[in-house]
């Protein structure tokens, strides 16, 4: 009988290492998640801090002249350039952003013409 409950008491030693080995190596993938999750910009927080000035909440107020982004027909691309070098009284970002920031903020303005 007590030979038993050690066997099993051992048996669940081994079980809960072999489980929390696991669940170690799942938390590392939790993390890394978070830290990808956290890393990735969030473009309609950078364009209502950068952006709405002008261009206004969805993209439409035209203030100094802002071009109605709901209307814009540029690509991604055409409009990474414009937020990156800025184009008449239009800022250029390239010194407030990172890259991936622009491009996110860029691919925002995408979702406002739908
Ligand atoms: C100081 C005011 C101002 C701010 C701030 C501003 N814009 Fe603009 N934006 C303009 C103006 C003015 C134009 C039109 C430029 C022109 O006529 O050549 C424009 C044009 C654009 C265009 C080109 C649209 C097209 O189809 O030609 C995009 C894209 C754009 N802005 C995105 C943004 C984003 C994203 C931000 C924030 C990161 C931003 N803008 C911040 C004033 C601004």
């Amino acid at each position: 009988m007590r030979k038993g409950l050690v066997f099993i008491a051992i048996a669940a030693l081994i079980y809960a290492c072999g489980g929390s080995s696991d669940s170690a190596s799942n938390n590392t993938q939790a993390n890394a998640q978070a830290v990808a999750a956290a890393a990735k910009p969030d473009g309609e927080k950078i364009y209502k801090q950068y952006c709405v000035t002008c261009h206004g909440l969805y993209g439409d107020m035209g203030a100094s002249g802002a071009y109605n982004l709901q209307e814009s027909a540029l690509t991604l691309e055409e409009r990474i350039n414009v937020i990156t070098n800025g184009r008449k009284a239009m800022t250029a970002f390239e010194a407030l952003l990172e890259e991936k920031e622009i491009k996110a903020v860029a691919k925002y303005t995408m979702k406002l013409g739908q």
